[in-house]
């Protein structure tokens, strides 16, 4: 059934309830939407497609919007196949259609598709390309996922259509517009879809950024997830704090691995020492049994952090080494750390695990760490005791 959502402007996506893992390894729980508009001009023009397992309702969306006019422009923000995967079908049913893209996209089209197609325009930053009432401003923004990524703005409706940017993960149900739910999941999954999927270019979309905060905004449609029309500020204020690294929440969140309860037993009494102490807040994760995805998205939310980790094979147990490398890999900063370690024969880990956190930038780590020999013991709890009295002193004068 169509769906205007503007002057002219179509949605034409589909929401996908069968996924089990975007991208084959993140877990989903509500689907995802692969977000695709459609503007009915003088000219028409098709705003990327979707996923090629929705393509018989993505065409026939299309096809009821068009109510049997031609396609003239299909333009490509985007070369992931969660949104490029039917572009040469749509060339194939609309043979006369012109692809508007940048030259990067061009070439991924090729390695696509192994196609070279004809009918072609080739754009860069701030071209624009008039439909009739509607121009479309062309905005670069590189890295806010992948390198060819465009923004585009609709000069006339005030519409910026951003790509990745401003996405995340969970299906639509009918309303396509943030302010019509009450979404207390949304900015949990915003977050895991941000930190997972660009945290790493956080740098790139700072640029991308600059380029788009002067502009007068009065809609942003995103490939993912809901269009936003109003508390702009909201959805903003929580990416910059993503794209800088900076954190969402002062409080702490417990990390533990544990291969037969010890540790666990340690994480617990860690927490239940800061709460004895009045902090509010506190999170505690067993980190082989979250799937890593939400393990950082929390991190990217939080400001302290404490890792508890067995030795294992004389090295980081592999569920704590897997998670530093992620957060290597995704350029966590600006964080403070707390470190408990347990080995029966052995522990290394605080020493191991430091070393890999100093590969973050501008971190801190508490000076007191502690050493678990097997189980917890007498002095362990005066250690517990003093570690949650540093790590709230320091989030009190951070
Ligand atoms: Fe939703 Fe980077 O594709």
């Amino acid at each position: 059934m169509k769906q205007l959502i503007n002057d002219e402007i179509f949605y034409v996506g589909v929401s996908d309830r069968r996924i089990k893992d975007f991208e084959n390894y993140i877990p989903l729980t509500n689907g995802v939407s692969y977000n695709s508009y459609l503007i009915l001009d003088e000219k028409t023009c098709l705003l990327d497609t979707v996923d090629a397992t929705k393509a018989s309702q993505f065409f026939k969306n299309v096809e009821e919007v068009l109510a049997g006019r031609n396609l003239d422009y299909l333009m490509i923000h985007h070369m992931e196949p969660d949104h490029c995967a039917l572009i040469a079908e749509v060339v194939l049913r609309y043979p006369d259609v012109t692809l508007v893209a940048n030259i990067q996209v061009f070439k991924m089209l090729y390695q696509f598709f192994g196609t070279e197609y004809k009918n072609k325009l080739v754009i860069k930053e701030n071209d624009t390309l008039v439909l009739g009432k509607h121009t479309l401003k062309f905005i670069s923004a590189p890295m806010v996922h992948w390198p060819e990524v465009m923004f585009s703005y609709d000069l006339t409706t005030k519409t910026l259509f951003s790509a990745d940017a401003f996405g995340s993960f969970g299906a639509l149900a009918g309303n396509l517009f943030y302010d019509q739910v009450v979404d207390t999941d949304y900015f949990n999954e915003a977050r895991r879809y941000y930190a997972n999927i660009v945290g790493k270019y956080g740098n790139s979309v700072c640029n991308a950024y600059r380029k788009i905060k002067d502009l007068e905004i009065k809609m942003i449609c995103p490939l993912h997830s809901y269009i936003w029309r109003q508390d702009f500020s909201l959805l903003l204020d929580k990416y910059l704090k993503w794209a800088t690294y900076q954190p969402e929440d002062k409080n702490v969140v417990i990390f533990y691995a544990s291969m037969y309860g010890n540790t666990e037993e340690v994480a617990n009494n860690l927490a239940v020492a800061l709460a004895n102490k009045g902090l509010n807040n506190i999170k505690e994760y067993d980190i082989s049994q979250t799937d890593e995805t939400y393990l950082i998205s929390e991190i990217f939310r939080t400001s302290h952090i404490v890792l508890l980790c067995p030795t294992y094979n004389l090295g980081i147990y592999p569920k704590m080494q897997q998670l530093l490398h992620a957060m290597q890999s995704l350029n966590v900063s600006n964080r403070t750390f707390a470190l408990i370690e347990n080995g029966t024969w052995g522990p290394i880990t605080n020493k191991l695990i430091s070393e890999e956190l100093q590969k973050l930038t501008n971190i801190t780590i508490l000076e007191k760490k502690i050493t678990i020999r097997s189980s917890m013991s007498k002095d362990n709890e005066k250690d517990i005791d003093e570690l949650a009295t540093m790590l709230i002193e320091d989030l009190q004068n951070k």
